[in-house]
């Protein structure tokens, strides 16, 4: 178990700006740089021990989503600490206790309006479809897993966040900023065999692997939605492609 940072912060009694299937994400109270995210079911526990339902979830209190980012934030991709790493992930600057369970504090990663989180890809979609400044950063995003062969779980639009790059606004000729995205959960390896881990052959398999899931993901998104996401992907799992494409 990862130490704790000394100070100890109170999150009980304000509101999470996200709250995920798993984790709540909470502003860190001294630090509006910062993004503090607490198990839901610390929250539960707290909140409604008594109720079966919860003590169901405490009892499979193995599967912590916290500790298993943690982890995944441990992989030699990461920790080559290579700068250019941050252009596409969140720092992870450990855990921090709080009144509510451990909180993993990560980067946040502000909006437009500089209160609001950034839009996430499945947002961004939904307004404003594939265009061509997103397939620039789905391309640099693509070639950066490529490179750094960061393992992940499959990439879903609602964890990779779309942020608008300021350096772009600087050059007159181009009117839009670029496009970046960020992944904000999701790390690590979901196979039972982690072969990804320690071979490169496999590893790139893995990344390639994903970058098709999350191109077949994101055609679905922007179709009409007539067929159901389970169906979809079981077409494409049976290894009939993209059917959208
Ligand atoms: N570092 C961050 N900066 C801004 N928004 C974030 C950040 N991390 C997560 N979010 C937002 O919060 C939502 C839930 O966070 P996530 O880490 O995906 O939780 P979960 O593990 O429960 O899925 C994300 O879909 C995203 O919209
Ligand atoms: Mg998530």
């Amino acid at each position: 178990m990862p130490s704790h940072r000394a100070e100890k912060i109170f999150l009980a009694a304000s509101q999470p700006f996200a709250v995920g299937d798993h984790r709540l994400c909470f502003r860190h109270p001294s630090n509006e740089l910062l993004c503090v995210k607490v198990n839901r079911q610390g929250k539960a526990q707290r909140l409604k021990a008594a109720a079966p339902f919860y003590k169901r979830l405490r009892s499979v209190d193995s599967f912590d989503d916290n500790q298993i980012e943690y982890r995944a934030f441990q992989q030699p991709a990461i920790v080559r600490n290579t700068p250019d790493i941050w252009r596409h992930i969140p720092r992870c600057y450990g855990w921090v206790d709080t009144d509510i369970g451990p909180g993993l504090v990560t980067d946040f990663y502000a909006g437009n309006n500089r209160d609001t989180p950034a839009m996430t890809l499945e947002r961004y979609l939904q307004e404003f479809g594939k265009t061509p400044l997103l397939s620039l950063a789905l391309g640099e995003f693509a070639g950066f897993l490529r490179r750094y062969l960061l393992l992940t779980k499959n990439l879903m639009p609602h964890n990779l966040l779309v942020l608008q790059d300021a350096h772009g606004q600087e050059n007159s000729q181009q009117k839009e900023p670029s496009l970046r995205l960020v992944l904000v959960d999701g790390f690590g390896l979901s196979t039972i065999l982690p072969m990804a881990k320690y071979v490169p052959a496999f590893a790139r398999r893995h990344v390639e692997k994903r970058l098709n899931w999350l191109d077949f993901r994101i055609a679905w998104e922007i179709s009409d939605k007539a067929r159901s996401w389970r169906d979809a992907e079981k077409i494409y799992t049976k290894g009939r492609g993209n059917i959208y494409a």
